[in-house]
């Protein structure tokens, strides 16, 4: 049995992305557009949003700082004014920046605290409440799976990841008996913007729009841990599981750091 509501038939759904702008959300704004969904692009630079949304009819622009509550709260109420529900909330926002320990600065650290995970705990106290009015709908925040277990250059970006995943799990806990669906959604490496900063090799990357695919497949069945591609993820979630003397040593001898 699926933990979540199985999101099949997306005609007419109403689904709010925010971090549409570039990357994933893009990708997965034109897919889901594609399948019949209304969509509400959220993100800071509007001119981004607007590129992603030409030639769409059913998207709308709600420009937003995930940083600020009060943006979150504005938003929200737009939206409710106009749709009266929402379906679906993904919270694809993300900060990051390859640190090692010797390059670490309060600026970095609470950049990437605030877009990762305060804007995930931002979002969630906005929308929460009128979820459970509604005793429906889902909400998707987006980890990676760079938050199962440390890895060089991960320092920061892979703890805001790592609380995320746990802030999902207690959502999870919280509001499924309520009818509410909650996923946390895992990549392995994607090709975007925000991974062209790595100068490692990135071992199975996908586009951003296969991640899409496999996003809408992990919410037609209703998963809680949208994590892919499979061949890359499943040896990363049983590598976290070993005693700390090997997982070090494999960390070093796969990473070459
Ligand atoms: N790419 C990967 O390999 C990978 C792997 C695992 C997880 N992820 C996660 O997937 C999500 C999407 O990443 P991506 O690779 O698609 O990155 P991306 O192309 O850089 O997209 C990130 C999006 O977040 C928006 N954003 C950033 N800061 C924001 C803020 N303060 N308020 C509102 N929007 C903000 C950006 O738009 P503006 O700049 O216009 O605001 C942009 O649309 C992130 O959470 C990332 O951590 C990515």
């Amino acid at each position: 049995m699926s933990l979540n509501p199985r999101l099949q038939d997306w005609h007419n759904r109403r689904v709010w992305l925010v971090g549409a702008g570039h990357g994933i959300g893009a990708a997965l704004a034109h897919e889901l557009h594609r399948l019949g969904a209304w969509v509400a692009l959220s993100g800071r630079h509007e001119a981004a949003l607007r590129e992603v949304a030409r030639g769409h009819e059913r998207m709308w622009l709600l420009p937003l700082d995930v940083t600020r509550p009060e943006d979150w709260q504005r938003c929200r109420d737009q939206l409710l004014q106009q749709w009266q529900g929402i379906d679906l909330v993904v919270m694809l926002a993300g900060d990051y920046t390859p640190l090692r320990a010797w390059q670490l600065t309060p600026e970095l650290a609470r950049r990437m605290v605030d877009v990762n995970l305060l804007g995930v705990m931002y979002g969630s106290a906005a929308l929460v409440p009128q979820l459970l009015a509604q005793s429906g709908g889902a909400i998707a925040l987006v980890a990676s799976a760079a938050g199962w277990g440390g890895m060089p250059n991960g320092l920061v970006y892979g703890a805001t990841k790592a609380a995320v995943n746990h802030f999902a799990q207690t959502l999870y806990l919280d509001l499924h008996r309520h009818g509410i669906g909650v996923h946390v959604i895992n990549p392995g490496f994607v090709a975007t913007r925000l991974t062209a900063q790595n100068e490692f090799a990135m071992p199975a990357l996908l586009t951003p729009e296969e991640a899409a695919q496999l996003i809408v497949r992990g919410f037609a069945r209703g998963e809680f841990d949208i994590h892919f591609p499979k061949r890359f993820s499943w040896p990363l979630k049983l590598a976290a599981l070993l005693p700390y003397r090997l997982y070090f040593w494999l960390a070093h001898k796969v990473t070459g750091l």
